[in-house]
């Protein structure tokens, strides 16, 4: 699917309705440059999920694991993460447990350690500061 947004709460919006076709197990490749809106989006799935808190990067905690009312959610950051000791380290396998959503940004850093099937979504920046096309690819 493809979707246009214009604003952070439009792809907030986005977000929380892509929500709906997450189950416990999906693994989501969040994928798009500094700054497009990665976490934005995230937040947006939270809070269509439910979550009523604060949903903040997982920059320098790497990440942030959340109970949501519809499901269990681990938002990660491996923007600084690049090799397989400090993934493994992290404790990154028992993520993938089946029993929770999984949302990586800069997943590319990590591909070698993601399940071949997991779902896409890409952000790259569009007309004006906030325009973004945000495109969302199933699992093969
Ligand atoms: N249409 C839009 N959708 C999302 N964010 C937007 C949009 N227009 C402007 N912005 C701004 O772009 C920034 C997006 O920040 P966000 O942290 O979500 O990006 P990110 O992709 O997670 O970046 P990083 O790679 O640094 O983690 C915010 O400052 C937000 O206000
Ligand atoms: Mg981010």
């Amino acid at each position: 699917m493809q979707y246009y947004s214009r604003s952070p709460e439009q792809t907030e919006e986005i977000g929380a309705r892509y929500a709906e076709e997450l189950r416990p197990g999906d693994v989501v490749a969040l994928e798009g440059d500094l700054g497009a809106g990665k976490t934005a989006f995230v937040r947006g799935v939270l809070r269509g999920l439910g979550y009523a808190g604060r949903v903040t990067s997982p920059t320098f905690a790497v990440a942030n694991e959340y109970e949501a009312p519809r499901g269990a959610v681990v938002h990660c950051d491996m923007y600084r993460i690049l090799d397989e000791e400090t993934l493994y380290e992290l404790g990154f396998e028992e993520y993938l447990d089946g029993r929770r959503i999984v949302l990586v940004e800069w997943s590319e850093n990590i591909a070698y350690a993601l399940p071949e099937k997991r779902k896409t979504v890409r952000i790259s920046y569009g007309d004006g500061p906030e325009g973004r096309t945000i495109e969302t690819v199933e699992a093969l």
